[in-house]
């Protein structure tokens, strides 16, 4: 169960994080996976500790945001595989500030990279994909969508909208074949998250709120993305996984 031989993987935002966590996990379930990022120096480390532990990896830098540049992209992927299974929508920003100090250009800032953008992939990915009649679609949401704090407007926002996103792919691409889910993590210690990892009184936060106690390890989401993307969750659609440690499941 669970194996990826064969598809074409691409996932955005795979130099580090969760998004290298993913790629790691789809790669080793048997996927080609395509590492997207905007640097090709950042990619192609992470390409080669893959390839050399024996598994299918290439780097695809473009800016997500760029419409032209993940034109160019999707175009070779069709002209180097002819296919693409499976694309992870990981790419997301954060502007943590109150709204009295957020600007219209920053709410639109982040509506591009965390909402227009996935809109964009995975339109382009269907068209990949349709002729096909497979394909999944995972998006990266969060916790905050259905959750909200103070200082989080457009974050929040935006992942809100990426869940509703999901399910009108789901509806709407369903018929074709081609699922569409979204994974909502919740705390993990990836790079972005270090300050507030080492941060005595946010791990005292951690502990009294998330159930397991302890921030998520990147690696622990990559069963999810395994999962969804694989044929044994060939009647998922629409879904939102919460990989949280409990969070939002209890206060
Ligand atoms: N970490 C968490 O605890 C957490 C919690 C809830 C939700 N999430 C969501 O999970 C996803 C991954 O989070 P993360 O913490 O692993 O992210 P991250 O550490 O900030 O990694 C982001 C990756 O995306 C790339 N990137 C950034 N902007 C890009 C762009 N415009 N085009 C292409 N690549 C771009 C970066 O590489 P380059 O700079 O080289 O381009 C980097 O490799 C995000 O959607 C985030 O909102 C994370």
């Amino acid at each position: 169960m669970f194996s990826l031989e064969g598809k074409v993987a691409l996932v955005t935002g795979a130099a580090r994080g969760l998004g290298l966590a993913m790629a790691t996990s789809l790669a080793r379930a048997g996927a080609h996976v395509l590492m997207n990022g905007r640097e090709r120096e950042r990619l192609e480390p992470v390409v080669r500790a893959l390839r050399d532990d024996g598994l299918a990896a290439s780097a695809l830098a473009f800016d997500v945001a760029d419409e032209a540049a993940a034109a160019a992209g999707f175009a070779a992927i069709g002209r180097e595989f002819g296919r693409l299974d499976i694309l992870i929508n990981n790419v997301g920003l954060r502007n943590r500030r109150p709204i009295g100090e957020l600007s219209l250009d920053d709410l639109r800032a982040m509506l591009e990279v965390n909402l227009t953008a996935p809109f964009a992939l995975a339109k382009a990915a269907a068209a990949m994909m349709l002729p096909r009649r497979h394909g999944r679609i995972i998006m990266l949401t969060s916790v905050a969508g259905p959750l909200s704090r103070a200082g989080d407007a457009a974050y929040t926002a935006a992942k809100g909208g990426l869940a509703a996103l999901t399910r009108s792919l789901a509806a709407e691409y369903g018929p074709h074949g081609i699922t569409t889910n979204a994974i909502a993590p919740g705390f993990f210690a990836t790079e972005t998250n270090a300050g507030r990892v080492a941060d005595t009184k946010f791990q005292g936060f951690i502990e009294l709120r998330v159930p397991l106690k302890r921030w998520g390890r990147p690696e622990e989401i990559g069963g999810a993305a395994v999962f969804l993307a694989s044929d044994e969750a060939s009647y998922v659609n629409g879904h939102v996984l919460t990989v949280d440690g409990g969070f939002s499941s209890s206060f």
